[in-house]
């Protein structure tokens, strides 16, 4: 069953078409245009029955009103026609919707074999993807361009809900299982990614961007590491990149303003109160602690909620995020 028609003839005039519309973002992947023809499709179904219904009522309503005090109804028992009529043709279009959905479905969750195969990891409040064969971690998606992509999805925590809506794509993330996703874009460009599960107080902020890439700037990109190799650049220049794109900041300003953690700003050096009552010098060793074991050592007055970057972080990177903090300044040195 083909619908491709439906979507010019709908979408364009009412909405938008291609490029996003009223109530729609852009669709960009190949699936995209199946999810919409269907929501088009019961939208003005739905519509057009709702103003026959409701139509037909109040015309009843009027042309059958009572007349005079002492009009009494006439005596109408059924109409056979009528009634297989209104029973009959709702339920084949039910039976319509449901084969068409059913495919729809089933194209969006089994994944090709020939896909780019890519793990996602969801904690609060970030996500971070894996490359397995290529040993890259991120925090921003990127994809080749027409070609499908499969998400391993898991939490480390609690439940998180993995949505692009420019893919028309949601799952839920759960802790100990995997679930699967597959999309294949469509569009060069930036794309939103939301968390769409209540995951606590940071769940507005769980956001993150899905890249996609010509092949040939996917394959350099692959090559570079991911653009998190800092070829070219210092230690402290490298470590504010990845402080920016491995999310620290979501929680850590370098301001003083206090966010979910405590801000980084002259922190190097300075004695710090922890939470249970003792202290400790904040030098290399205690942050690369508080890097990859958080919650050894908590900062007085904030929660232990800040995820592990153990194995997220190369050696080099884990100096320069450290290098990075260093030179936010530096007390009693
Ligand atoms: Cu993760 Cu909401």
């Amino acid at each position: 069953m083909s619908t491709t028609w439906i979507s010019p003839l709908l979408t364009t005039t009412l909405v938008g078409g291609p490029s996003g519309g009223v109530w729609m973002p852009p669709a960009a992947s190949s699936e995209a245009g199946k999810v919409d023809d269907l929501f088009y499709f019961i939208l003005y179904l739905s519509i057009f029955f709702f103003v026959l219904v409701v139509g037909a009522m109040v015309y009843f309503v009027i042309r059958y009103r009572r007349r005079s005090a002492g009009q009494r109804t006439s005596a109408i028992t059924h109409n056979t026609k009528l009634e297989v009529a209104w029973a009959a043709i709702p339920a084949l279009i039910m039976v319509g919707l449901f084969v068409w959905g059913f495919k729809a479905y089933m194209s969006s969750s089994v994944p090709p074999g020939d896909a780019v195969e890519i793990r996602v990891t969801a904690q609060r409040w970030a996500w971070s993807f894996d490359y397995p064969k290529d040993g890259i971690n991120t925090s921003e998606l990127v994809v080749p361009v027409g070609r499908p992509v499969k998400l391993t999805m898991s939490s480390v925590d609690v439940i998180h809900s993995f949505y692009v809506p420019a893919f028309r794509i949601k799952r839920d993330v759960l802790p100990n299982r995997y679930t699967v996703l597959w999309f294949q874009a469509e569009e060069l460009g930036d794309y939103d990614i939301l968390c769409a599960e209540y995951c606590g107080t940071k769940h507005s902020a769980m956001l993150a961007k899905v890249r996609v890439m010509g092949e040939r700037g996917y394959q350099d990109w692959i090559d570079s590491g991911g653009g998190l190799s800092g070829k070219g650049l210092s230690s402290v220049a490298f470590g504010k990149l990845l402080f920016k794109s491995k999310a620290c900041l979501t929680c850590h300003s370098v301001d003083g303003s206090k966010l979910t953690g405590p801000s980084l700003l002259n922190k190097y050096g300075a004695l710090e109160a922890l939470e249970g009552g003792n202290q400790v010098k904040v030098d290399d060793n205690y942050l690369r602690e508080s890097i990859t074991n958080p919650n050894a050592k908590v900062v007085l007055g904030y929660k232990p909620v800040m995820p592990t970057y153990a194995g997220r972080l190369k050696e080099k990177q884990l100096n320069a995020v450290i290098d990075y903090i260093k030179s936010l300044g530096r007390k009693g040195q």
